[in-house]
């Protein structure tokens, strides 16, 4: 087989046969996946494959590489960094990771160095992504919305990775993205925002009254806030509620009007007698004092003095 092979190339052109040469004395390697991904405290394993070599012992290395720079994740033959006790390398320099965990997103740069070959260093660059489902999101609903104001109901949930992108129930049924594309909420006036979970509504009719639920999703999952109902109070009963306060209004006017004409003729008929007592002068009080009795005599002293 080989000297038949050999025999082959002595004919082929001459950049060919130099090619194979080096490859022979090259390291070079590959993975069979370069961007793998997995849900958080799942394992998954970051390929590298040694495709050809001619080193017998070499050294393989495994960085971390994040905005903060490279750092080790495999060197000299152990596993290290925050990935210790949760990974392990299968031959010839696969890295496993056997729980992954949110923070282990990132870049990983498998190196080889095979001192013995001519082109005696490859890497190969692993894009890893672990997802992580979102938690129950942060739902925010109107208790009640009087009719055709506008409302706003919002949904947030942080910890999803990818970003949670967002979906809203009406009891129980989900809205869709354009009212005009379902006979259901043809006439509704919302807008609803899948990226940001707000569900915005200019004028509320009595028809969107209900049960509202939010959905936050991604790839690795979903999470759902409980329903909570939104009502939509009648024009009617402000327009009664408005009269009642009129009325009451009238009335504690009213009121204090007659009180003010009453309070009024009261003092008007009290006048008289609360003049006879301001009016005396010094020498009056005096002359007072001494024709009229002990009663009389006090009030007067008292005024004076
Ligand atoms: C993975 O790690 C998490 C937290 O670090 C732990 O709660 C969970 O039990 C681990 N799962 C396995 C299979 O080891
Ligand atoms: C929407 O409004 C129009 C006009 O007011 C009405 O004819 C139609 O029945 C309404 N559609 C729904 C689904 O409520």
């Amino acid at each position: 087989m080989r000297s038949s092979a050999h025999h082959k190339e002595i004919h082929a052109p001459q950049s060919l046969m130099l090619r194979r040469y080096f490859s022979a004395l090259a390291v070079v390697l590959k993975s069979n996946n370069e961007s793998p991904w997995t849900n958080e405290f799942d394992k998954i394993e970051l390929s590298c494959l040694i495709e050809s070599i001619s080193t017998t012992n070499p050294r393989i290395e495994w960085k971390k590489i994040t905005n903060e720079g490279p750092s080790y994740v495999y060197f000299d033959g152990k596993i290290s960094g925050d990935l210790e006790n949760r990974a392990m390398i299968r031959e010839p320099a696969t890295l496993l990771i056997t729980n992954a965990t949110r923070s282990d997103t990132a870049k990983y740069r498998c190196e080889v160095t095979a001192s013995e070959d001519q082109k005696s260093v490859d890497e190969v660059v692993i894009d890893l992504v672990v997802r992580v489902k979102p938690v129950v999101p942060k739902c925010s609903v109107p208790k009640s919305v009087p009719f055709g104001k506008s409302a706003e109901l919002s949904c947030v949930e942080e910890e999803g990775f990818p970003k949670s992108q967002y979906q809203w129930f009406k009891n129980r049924e989900e809205i869709p993205d354009d009212p005009k594309s379902s006979l259901k909420f043809f006439n509704s006036s919302y807008t609803l925002n899948a990226d940001s979970g707000t569900l915005k509504f200019i004028a509320v009719r009595k028809e969107d009254a209900g049960e509202y639920s939010c959905r936050a999703k991604n790839d690795a999952g979903y999470s759902e806030c409980p329903p909570q109902k939104m009502e939509v109070y009648d024009i009617d009963v402000v327009g009664i509620i408005l009269g009642v306060l009129v009325v009451v209004m009238v009335l504690v006017c009213m009121t204090a009007g007659i009180c003010c004409a009453y309070k009024r003729g009261y003092f008007s008929g009290q006048k008289p007698t609360g003049n006879n007592y301001k009016v005396p002068a010094k020498g009056d009080g005096v002359d007072y004092v001494r024709t009229e009795d002990e009663g009389d005599f006090r009030h007067k002293s008292s005024f004076v003095i």
